[in-house]
């Protein structure tokens, strides 16, 4: 298999109404026409209330679509809750899982995020498990140890390259405008992709792993560079047409 092209997804969280999506998606949709050959994955998750919309609005461009969270079962009474198959028959493709503001708002297990997970792979979706250390474990010395900890329990039985992505997403480095050195990135970028080769065999080196935690159009370019740095997370960033784009480009290979 060649050199993976890189993915550039933009998590929105609790951001974004319609007037927003509008700007976005027109803003996106020409800068990709005016680019020709995109050759750089993009994906966006926006709220739960404009995926419809983002969806038809980037219907002609190579732009995915995907949620921010999904429930574990097909449907039911869960008040309040989006059932993957709901993602995907609303034209998403992809879904975030186990995000740290999901660990920590919601208290997320790591088993619960394995079940969405396995939801998201019958549903048809490329679930993207997020995984990190918070700042006292940092401190303490533990970031590999919780980051070993989370992949092993939150990777599903058949995950592949095609159905499983894996964001790297260290919480004292999200909003914060604070990155790891890019030594600490690759050191653990390297123990994940250990990790995947242990439980994915042949498909580990094609999995992506994304780094995500103030990504900036400033420090992209040399993040992206790194050794099994595949792609970026973005939250803050993406919300800015303009800086969304620098990232997107400094993705190009
Ligand atoms: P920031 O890019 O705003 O630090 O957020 C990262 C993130 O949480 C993406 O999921």
């Amino acid at each position: 298999m060649g050199q993976k092209r890189l993915l550039v997804a933009g998590n929105w969280k609790m951001n974004g109404l319609r007037a927003d999506a509008e700007l976005m998606a027109e803003g996106l949709a020409s800068r990709c026409h005016a680019m020709g050959n995109v050759a750089v994955d993009i994906a966006l998750f926006p709220p739960a209330t404009l995926l419809d919309y983002m969806a038809r609005a980037l219907d002609d461009t190579p732009i995915v679509i995907g949620g921010q969270d999904c429930h574990r079962s097909e449907k039911g009474a869960f008040t309040g809750d989006v059932s993957a198959w709901m993602l995907r028959d609303v034209g998403a493709s992809h879904v975030l899982l186990g995000h740290s503001e999901r660990r920590a708002g919601h208290a997320e297990s790591s088993a619960q995020v394995k079940d969405k997970a396995q939801a998201a792979q019958a549903a048809g979706l490329v679930a993207i498990i997020c995984v990190g250390e918070n700042s006292s474990e940092r401190d303490r010395g533990e970031t590999l140890a919780v980051v070993r900890r989370q992949v092993q329990e939150s990777l599903p039985a058949g995950a592949t390259y095609a159905n499983t992505i894996i964001a790297y997403e260290p919480v004292w480095a999200i909003g914060s405008g604070q990155v790891p050195s890019t030594e600490e990135i690759v050191n653990v970028h390297g123990e994940i992709r250990r990790l995947l080769v242990k439980a994915t065999g042949d498909d580990a080196g094609a999995t992506r792993i994304l780094y995500g935690g103030s990504v900036k159009p400033s420090n992209a370019a040399e993040i992206l560079g790194l050794g099994d740095v595949d792609g970026a997370l973005v939250g803050g960033a993406s919300l800015i047409l303009d800086d969304f784009w620098a990232i997107v480009t400094a993705a190009v290979r």
